[in-house]
């Protein structure tokens, strides 16, 4: 028995890295996974491999940014699975500039990708959650929510958004059997992370307490977790694995 059997999850950005990670989690547990990326050939050849557990899975491309293709992907996964049970907000973009330097096209790339996506795929899914009355939301914040970092105010207003996002809907959905909560990562060794410039990545690793950064698969059971029953009592949370970086 997994935890998740019988459950269709919707992973967004599960082509690569922690999405990825967290849709095999999710197939590990017996759900059926919809991998949504921009990236059509990682995000085919992940459910390739998801469906060697033998579990259903279908790729789907999209930008989430875009409501058209948002619309359209929630409704290819709906002819695929029949629902949505799980939605995993995961795809996220990081670059780097100070304020003073930054063009508005950056910070409004950032916030299309980083937030407005996630309104936009919970919108497309809530109805349906709303009629079962059953549903879990998973949005990926960063610990940078909480503590910001010179070079990324635009990635941590985001960030701190997602959370705003969370604890306002977990108040609007939570007596319908839906809950909304949000895991927080700290450092974690994906592509994003790698392709930060390298002193700001140095500086990073030496503040954390656990001197290393951690990898997807220690942030993946985070998302079990809160997708499965063990996760029914956390409403509008934001859990933390994230080295020490934030000690709340
Ligand atoms: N890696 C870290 O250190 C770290 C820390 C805290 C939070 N996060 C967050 O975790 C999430 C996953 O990050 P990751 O490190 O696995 O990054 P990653 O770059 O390895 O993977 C992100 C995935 O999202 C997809 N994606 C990006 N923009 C998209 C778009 N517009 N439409 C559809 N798909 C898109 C990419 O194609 C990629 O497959 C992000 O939201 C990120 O902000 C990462």
């Amino acid at each position: 028995m997994g935890k998740l059997d019988g459950k269709m999850a919707l992973v967004t950005g599960g082509a690569r890295g922690i999405g990825r990670a967290i849709a095999f989690a999710f197939a590990h547990e017996g759900a059926a996974v919809a991998v949504l990326d921009m990236r059509k050939d990682d995000a085919e050849a992940a459910a390739r491999e998801i469906s060697g557990l033998n579990v259903n899975t279908i790729a789907v491309a999209a930008d989430v940014g875009d409501e058209a293709q948002v619309r359209s992907a929630v409704d290819k996964v709906g002819e695929a699975f029949g629902r949505v049970d799980i939605l995993v907000n995961n795809a996220g973009i990081d670059t780097t500039s100070q304020v003073v330097e930054m063009s508005t096209e950056m910070w409004d790339e950032m916030i299309r990708v980083n937030l407005r996506s996630i309104f936009l795929c919970t919108r497309a899914v809530l109805p349906g959650m709303l009629q079962r009355k059953w549903g879990r939301i998973i949005n990926m914040s960063s610990q940078l929510a909480h503590k910001g970092a010179a070079d990324m105010a635009h990635y941590a207003a985001a960030k701190a958004g997602v959370l705003g996002f969370t604890r306002s809907l977990a108040y609007e959905v939570a007596r319908e059997g839906i809950t909304v909560n949000a895991i927080c990562p700290g450092p974690i060794d994906t592509e994003l992370f790698r392709n930060i410039p390298e002193a700001w990545r140095k500086r990073k690793l030496a503040e954390l307490p656990i001197g290393r950064a951690g990898t997807v698969d220690e942030i993946a059971p985070t998302a079990v977790m809160l997708a499965s029953d063990e996760g029914s009592y956390y409403i509008g949370a934001s859990l933390n694995p994230n080295g020490g970086d934030v000690m709340i």
